[in-house]
């Protein structure tokens, strides 16, 4: 049932009431901004003079592919308000501290338009982050499906013998670009003698023998919503392929670690950051806080929420097609203004 349109008149703003949105299928619809999108925006700041305070809000998205600070911009264009770079979380975001650890760790990333991962990783202190082009530079018959793109050739590094310097971890940050190209790479690497390439690891057909080199997905999800009638793949299908041929070609399960919505660590790190930004609203002492996730992904946005003890509204603009949700929400609305003018009337 949607929830009763009434118009909100200026109101004390509830003490209590956090939001955090998701972004595709929620706020947006591939390029397309919701108008619904904006009205929220402006209600939540306080700026269209509803609420007579702001109410702590943040954006969190298994999307990614640019830097925060890039996609900050981005989005306060998107939604017609200065976002704070403490309003923003996606899906690689979480995964900054960990990649801090390899600051001067040759790594593979994978992910995004061009050199994109790179940037991404740069931005988050690595220094020794390569991308599959690097590697088709220093050998095209690693992936001799397609040809060195030499319009890449100023950007390739070329300070690294890749036959004598193993890559010591894998991080996908976003959805690949090239599917055969970087599942050929990772699948290559994880049974490789420590992320040298051009090796096997003698005995990884026999049994799991730790043996692999970390590797990261910051995104689980199978389908996501963009402005075309039906779901699209997201990253989820890719590592599902990824996981597919490793066990095809080991008879082994592919270890990895998932980041990004529904887990744990991506809901305690944006909760976390919207108490920061509580308390940058209102000062100290305003971080207890009832936090309402508004999402349209059952098994990423609001199984997450409920499994942190947040609340949550699933809102119908996105990948829920209608029916009994593989997880519950608090509530269901057909739109995320009508999501959030029930959170607020629950909260009164
Ligand atoms: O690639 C983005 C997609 O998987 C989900 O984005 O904003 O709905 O979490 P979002
Ligand atoms: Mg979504």
């Amino acid at each position: 049932a949607a929830a009763s349109v009434r118009r909100l008149s200026t109101i004390a703003t509830p003490r209590k009431l956090a939001f955090a949105f998701d972004i595709d299928g929620v706020l947006k619809q591939g390029k397309h901004v919701l108008p619904q999108a904006r009205r929220v925006m402006r209600l939540l700041s306080g700026a269209d003079g509803r609420l007579d305070a702001p109410v702590p809000f943040l954006l969190m998205t298994n999307g990614g592919g640019v830097t925060d600070e890039r996609r900050r911009q981005l989005l306060s264009k998107d939604m017609g308000l200065e976002l704070s770079p403490n309003q923003l979380v996606q899906s690689h975001t979480p995964l900054a501290p960990v990649m801090a650890e390899y600051a001067d760790t040759p790594v593979l990333v994978v992910g995004g338009k061009g050199f994109a991962a790179r940037d991404v990783a740069e931005s988050y202190g690595l220094k020794r982050a390569y991308v599959a082009q690097d590697i088709l530079h220093w050998n095209p018959s690693v992936w001799d499906k397609a040809k060195f793109d030499e319009r890449d050739h100023d950007l390739v590094r070329r300070d690294i013998d890749f036959s004598t310097t193993p890559l010591r971890a894998i991080f996908v940050l976003h959805d690949s670009y090239d599917w055969g190209r970087d599942l050929t790479l990772i699948n290559e690497l994880m049974q490789s003698d420590g992320g040298l390439l051009g090796t096997t690891r003698a005995d990884r057909r026999s049994q799991p023998d730790g043996g692999e080199i970390p590797l990261w997905f910051s995104n689980p999800d199978l389908e996501w919503k963009s402005d075309y009638p039906v779901v699209r793949l997201g990253m989820g299908a890719f590592s599902t392929s990824v996981s597919a041929v490793y066990a095809a070609a080991t008879g082994l399960t592919l270890p990895f670690t998932q980041y990004g919505k529904p887990h744990r660590p991506t809901y305690a790190f944006a909760d976390a950051m919207l108490r920061r930004r509580a308390a940058e609203l209102r000062g100290p002492g305003a971080e207890n806080l009832n936090v309402y996730m508004i999402g349209d992904n059952p098994l990423s946005d609001i199984w997450g929420a409920n499994n942190y003890g947040w609340d949550s509204v699933l809102v119908r603009t996105g990948v829920y097609p209608g029916g009994e949700p593989s997880h519950k929400p608090s509530f269901i609305a057909d739109d995320v203004e009508l999501a959030v003018q029930w959170a607020i009337e629950n909260e009164l």
